[in-house]
């Protein structure tokens, strides 16, 4: 058995037990007076080393000894953690393990003297002892961080579903290989690039082994200093502190790559994403600058979700060639058919969720991908009169304003029409098509009928009229009517339209209808989305969407 002796945990870079500090909490002042974190640093392996010998780290020391009383770590440790925010002035700081919310304190004044910056802080064991630490703190310090009496899983799970960027993450939450290894991989995926990840406790086989795996899987990931490099399997315990990224530390520093990688012949996903749409008409992958070729594979995958349907999951699968000449580049691809999530009869879909697993295959030679960023679904796109697909119908396309269309591919119902998904897109404030039907009887009354299926929240708008007269300058016969298809509703009829109706069909299908006469043989009809509240064309809220299944002429009667 070893004894721990104070001196062994002081070099430990570990307190055995709280300090007795008269005075705690402290009142806000800045730790650096002279300025030295207002200029831009840049940190790397050099300026880690060289920054044990710098006054600001020294003040830093003399600040942190014996201070905060309840922190578990050992002053240099407190010191150098300070130097490192103050260096790198993250946005979004997460904790793993808060304790006493000692080290918690620590990482505030430094994010308060940034004036910028927020710090999540996370322990499932905390709940009666860390809200009360933290209610003693001078107030700005308080608004700067927030306790969860989560663990670790269950927070980085929630940051993930939210798509929050990290950009420093301290773990030191349980030390067991599992779930130090877990709290790196699950921080790494959600750390900006030039991010940094500091593990505490490397004295300990868990959170060593996870961060030398973890630079072993992940190569573009860089040590700031070599505590895993000096490793030697021959005496592995032989001297514990050369395991640290900074002597006289208990911590190894790793920074992120200035971009994502997808490793040489390795899957990579982000999960899946909420989206606001409930299709993927494709994705973009933007490439940071590099040199090299190979083939990326992507799985596109759909989820929808509503509270009364099964789970649906359609997938897609792309192979994109990739030639790169050291500029940034840009990844475009339209997917033949794009995914379109079907909703069970009458069920709503509540919403949908995109994912795009990459898999890149480099040529011989070429080495990983370098991404700008994760791969997005395709925005939303303005479908112009000729993408429209063909009809055999006995009409043409007219025109086309504001929609994005999408071929549903469910089976027809209309013959010789395709059944359309509609997406209102901007920058049009109008949103509809219209057909032309020629070679009519002049004279003749006919009867256009339109299928639509919508979700709540949106109406419709059918507006039907034979050619203008270039002398009058009107058509001879028009009129509008306006539908409410959640309540089955004709809103309001004008114009010398004959009768129009609206019934309700199989699978949520409605068929909507006016009869018009027509002077000389044309027939103009126009559909559009109305949103329902104010019942005008002009949408605030983008991607309202309708399914169209068709337009059809009857008579002449
Ligand atoms: C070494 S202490 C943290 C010390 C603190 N950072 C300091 O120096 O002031 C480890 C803490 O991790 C917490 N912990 C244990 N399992 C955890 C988990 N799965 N997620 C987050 N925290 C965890 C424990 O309750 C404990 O308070």
């Amino acid at each position: 058995m070893t004894v721990i002796t104070a001196k062994d945990a002081d070099l430990a870079g570990e307190q055995t037990m709280f300090s007795s500090n008269a005075s705690w909490p402290r009142p806000l002042r800045p730790i650096d007076q002279t300025g030295h974190f207002a200029r831009k640093i840049t940190i790397d392996a050099h300026w880690v080393r060289a920054l044990s010998d710098m006054e600001v780290f020294k003040s830093a020391v003399s600040y942190f000894t014996g201070y905060p009383p309840h922190s578990l770590m050992g002053v240099d440790n407190r010191a150098l953690l300070y130097c490192l925010v103050r260096a790198l002035k993250p946005a979004n700081v997460l904790e793993i393990g808060t304790y006493y919310a000692g080290t918690t304190e620590v990482l505030a004044r430094a994010l308060w003297e940034n004036g910028s910056g927020t710090i999540h802080t996370v322990d499932p064991f905390g709940a009666q002892r860390v809200p009360e630490k933290m209610a003693s703190w001078p107030q700005p310090l308080q608004a700067i961080a927030t306790y969860y009496s989560d663990n670790s899983m269950e927070f980085l799970s929630q940051l993930r579903s939210q798509g929050a960027p990290l950009d420093f993450v301290l773990v030191d939450g349980e030390h067991d290989y599992e779930f130090a290894r877990f709290d790196m991989e699950m921080s790494a995926r959600l750390m900006r690039p030039g991010g940094l990840i500091v593990m505490d406790n490397v004295e300990q086989s868990g959170p060593f082994s996870a961060v030398a795996q973890f630079l072993a899987e992940h190569p573009d990931w860089r040590e700031l200093g070599d505590g895993v490099a000096a490793f030697k399997p021959s005496r592995p315990y032989g001297d514990e502190w050369q395991r640290s990224s900074v002597p006289g530390t208990s911590v190894i520093l790793i920074q992120s790559p200035s971009y994502l990688v997808v490793d040489s012949g390795k899957f990579r996903s982000w999960g899946h994403q909420q989206i606001s749409a409930t299709r993927i008409t494709g994705f973009e992958v933007e490439l940071a600058p590099q040199t090299g070729s190979g083939t990326l594979h992507v799985q596109c995958i759909l989820r929808s979700f509503g509270a009364e349907q099964a789970l649906q999951q359609m997938m897609s699968v792309v192979a994109e060639r990739v030639e790169l000449a050291g500029n940034p580049h840009t990844v475009r691809h339209k997917l033949a058919t794009p995914l379109v999530a079907l909703s069970e009869p009458g069920q709503p879909i509540d919403f949908c969720t995109a994912e795009f697993e990459l898999f890149w295959q480099p040529d011989a030679g070429s080495g990983s991908l370098r991404l700008a960023g994760p791969p997005r679904s395709a925005p939303p796109h303005a479908t112009s009169l000729a993408e429209l697909p063909p009809l055999s119908a006995p009409a043409e396309w007219h025109l086309i304003s504001g929609l994005e269309v999408i071929p549903v591919g469910e089976r027809e119902i209309v013959a010789g029409f395709p059944v359309l998904q509609l997406a209102a897109v901007p920058p049009d404030t109008c949103h509809g098509l219209a057909l032309h039907f020629r070679d009519l009887a002049p004279g003749a009354v006919y009867r256009i009928q339109v299928w639509v299926k919508s979700a709540a929240g949106i109406n419709i708008q059918l507006q039907v009229r034979d050619a203008v007269d270039p002398e009058e300058g009107r058509p001879a016969n028009e009129g509008e009517v306006r539908f409410d298809l959640a309540a089955g509703l004709v809103l309001m009829a004008n114009g010398n339209l004959l009768a129009h109706g609206m019934e309700t069909a199989a699978g949520a299908w409605r068929k909507l209808w006016v009869d018009v006469k027509t002077a000389d043989g044309q027939i103009f009809a126009y559909f559009g989305l109305l949103e329902a509240t104010s019942n005008l064309h002009v949408f605030t809220a983008i991607d309202q969407q309708v399914e169209l299944g068709g337009f059809e002429i009857v008579g002449p009667s």
